[in-house]
């Protein structure tokens, strides 16, 4: 392939030929199925419950109906974080507040968080950016002395740890997602855990009562092939170069995120979807490793004035992105980079600045952060050459 692409959503041989398998008769709704899957994701992360849903966004809405979160009250969110995150929080009536994150883990931390508490916070959402886990003995510290609950925003945190325990196991609630480009992709989707019975309940429910179709599944699927085939025929090079060239940018990228967009398909997490979630966590830790030994490779190759992200002493990262600090603002590098066939992520592709969003002015680290971090290609199948490729090619771009 000419390019190297940003990600290459996680497929195993032989997945399309399952899927058309699965997807036929009643046995796309086998709840024995998706029993199966929430037991084994629970077993996995060493957690009593789990229970799938719609899409990560759905799983947090549920917690925070759960939690009695709603007008009047504040939740503390990172201010680095995607912005579709604040219409979710702000639909219960509560206000968000952002929490500044540090420059290194691109993380909140403990003292941001505490910066922004009030007597009217209820919640505390802990993000681990990006893969990297952020400090929850320090979070669920501060907020018990203050009687807040915290929910962990496990998005991109399928396989990370902390003093070896998973993410999602150490707040009041956590939700993964299941979407296309993550770790455990099933074509959409999203998981809760909890220690909770009764919130796990509430999202078994509030799946059951969502309709059944096959169609958003299918339309991610289509969106995947797609994909492949531009990178494939070498068609996406002039795309994402409309995409890097400020003319073009804010129509390409409506469209880019549009693709990923989940509020069209609010469908039942299927068996199908199940299934291929038992298939791909089966391989997760051994994709995790490959991906550790990629990022640690892109360290020792990059030039000391760009920092990948940092991982906390006793974290693992799952590395769902591979993000750097440049000494510059990284759109015009990521230009540069295309025309060495290197796709890559910045600004508001990478992450958004809510606190911009919010109209804070104060987040100073997310402020720096935003203009100047850029996400390497990271996906399984990235190859130790692919990996000194883009390292030669971002050092002489820098
Ligand atoms: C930080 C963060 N939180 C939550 C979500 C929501 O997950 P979903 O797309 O499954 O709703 C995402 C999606 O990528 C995300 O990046």
């Amino acid at each position: 392939m000419f390019m190297i692409p940003r990600r290459w959503a996680h497929t195993y041989s032989g997945e399309w030929r399952d899927i058309a398998r699965w997807s036929t008769g009643d046995d796309a709704w086998a709840p024995a199925v998706l029993d199966e899957w929430e037991h084994a994701f629970a077993t996995f992360v060493e957690m009593p419950h789990a229970a799938a849903i719609n899409s990560g966004r759905r799983g947090m809405a549920a917690i925070l109906e759960h939690f009695g979160i709603g007008a009047g009250d504040e939740v503390v969110a990172p201010a680095y974080t995607l912005g579709e995150m604040l219409p979710v929080i702000q639909a219960t009536g509560a206000t968000v507040v952002p929490a500044d994150i540090d420059p290194d883990t691109m993380n909140v931390t403990v003292d941001s968080i505490a910066r922004r508490v009030s007597p009217r916070t209820k919640a505390i959402i802990a993000l681990h950016v990006f893969g990297v886990p952020c400090d929850m003995p320090g979070i669920m510290a501060l907020a018990r002395s203050r009687g807040i609950r915290v929910i962990e925003d496990c998005a991109h945190a399928i396989g990370s740890r902390l003093e070896g325990r998973h993410a999602g196991t150490f707040g009041d609630a956590a939700f993964f997602s299941l979407e296309m480009n993550k770790l455990v992709n099933t074509f959409g989707g999203g998981i809760v855990v909890s220690r909770d019975a009764d919130l796990i309940a509430r999202v078994r429910q509030a799946n059951a009562a969502l309709p059944c179709s096959m169609d958003a599944l299918r339309e991610k699927i289509r969106t995947t092939r797609i994909e492949r085939m531009l990178f494939r025929t070498g068609l996406a090079f002039p795309l994402l170069y409309l995409l890097a060239t400020p003319r073009f940018h804010a129509l390409m990228s409506r469209s880019y995120r549009g693709a990923q967009d989940v509020r069209r398909s609010v469908y039942r997490y299927s068996s199908v979807q199940a299934r291929l979630g038992l298939a791909k966590l089966a391989t997760l830790p051994e994709r995790v490793r490959t991906r550790s030994q990629h990022v640690e490779q892109l360290r020792a190759l990059l030039r000391n004035d760009i920092r990948i992200q940092r991982v906390p002493e006793g974290a693992e990262a799952s590395w769902y992105f591979c993000t750097a600090m440049l000494p510059r603002p990284a759109a015009p590098i990521r230009k540069r980079l295309l025309l060495h066939g290197i796709d890559a992520a910045v600004e508001g592709e990478v992450m958004d600045n809510c606190a911009q969003l919010l109209g804070y002015t104060d987040c100073q680290n997310t402020n720096a952060v935003y203009p100047r971090a850029i996400a390497l290609p990271m996906f399984d199948g990235l190859t130790e050459a692919n990996v000194e490729r883009i390292a030669k090619a971002l050092n002489r771009a820098i």
